[in-house]
């Protein structure tokens, strides 16, 4: 049974691949492709959003916010789901929000030499101050929530839940639920008119800068 469609699991692979390599970028000083890279998570990040509104019934926003009831159902049950189960729904809430505030505190980080986010120069001191803190303490949160993630899979993996598959092909052979999956092609196209938009706005002199 099909249970994700192309675009949620082109985004997650695409955001674990950026968010690698944002880190790496930042470590190594190679600003210019953070940026590139900073703009291609917004693109994905923006496009995941209102895909969470339009998209597939796994894909839903609305799916993912759950009662404390099915919360602890969710936890103790060893049913798989189609889609993300009640538990698992809020941590990639957590997520959405934490990749949010990174790539937010991004645009207004400077690192007080040489590079500064774009919106640096049209908000106040005072933002750029908190929100360069806060780029390096919210990229620890999300170090902390991508290794709870991990060890998540690798505990259901153990009690013979295989999800990962899944996220590959799109595709669970445990499930026998009936869930629409939509064509994924509305999405790329939004996440490529999100991408332009963006490149063209504030990411064409890195990209240029990076050749
Ligand atoms: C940078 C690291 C990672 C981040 C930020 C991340 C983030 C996410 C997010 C946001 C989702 C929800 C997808 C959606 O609905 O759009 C998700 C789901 C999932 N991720 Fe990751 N992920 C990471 C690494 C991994 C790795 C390394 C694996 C596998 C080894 C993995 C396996 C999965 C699976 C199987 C799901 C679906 C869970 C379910 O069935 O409910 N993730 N992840
Ligand atoms: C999810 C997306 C992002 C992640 C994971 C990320 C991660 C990081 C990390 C780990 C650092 C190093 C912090 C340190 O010095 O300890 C950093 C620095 C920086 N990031 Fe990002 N970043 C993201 C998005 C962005 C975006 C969109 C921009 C701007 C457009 C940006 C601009 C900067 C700047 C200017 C610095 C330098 C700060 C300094 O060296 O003091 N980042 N980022």
């Amino acid at each position: 049974m099909k249970v994700w469609d192309g675009f949620v699991r082109f985004f997650h692979w695409a955001l674990v691949a950026c968010l690698a390599g944002l880190y790496v970028s930042a470590e190594q000083g190679l600003m210019e492709l953070h940026f590139v890279l900073g703009y291609t998570t917004t693109a994905l990040l923006v496009t995941r959003l209102v895909w969470g509104v339009f998209g597939s019934d796994t894909a839903r926003l609305s799916a993912l916010l759950n009662g404390p009831k099915a919360v602890v159902q969710a936890l103790r049950s060893s049913d798989v789901n189609a889609g993300h189960n009640a538990a698992g729904g809020y941590m990639v809430l957590l997520f959405f929000v934490l990749v949010l505030v990174q790539v937010t505190t991004g645009f207004m980080t400077t690192d007080d030499i040489l590079t500064d986010g774009p919106l640096v120069q049209y908000v106040p001191y005072a933002w750029v101050e908190w929100a360069s803190s806060w780029h390096k303490q919210n990229f620890d949160l999300l170090l902390i929530a991508i290794g709870l993630h991990i060890a998540a899979i690798v505990f259901y993996a153990l009690r013979g839940k295989k999800l990962v598959p899944a996220m590959v092909t799109g595709r669970n052979s445990q499930i026998n639920q009936k869930v629409v999956i939509k064509p994924s092609w509305p999405a790329f196209v939004i996440f490529v008119a999100i991408f332009a938009l963006i490149m063209f706005t504030w990411g064409y002199q890195p990209f240029i800068a990076l050749f």
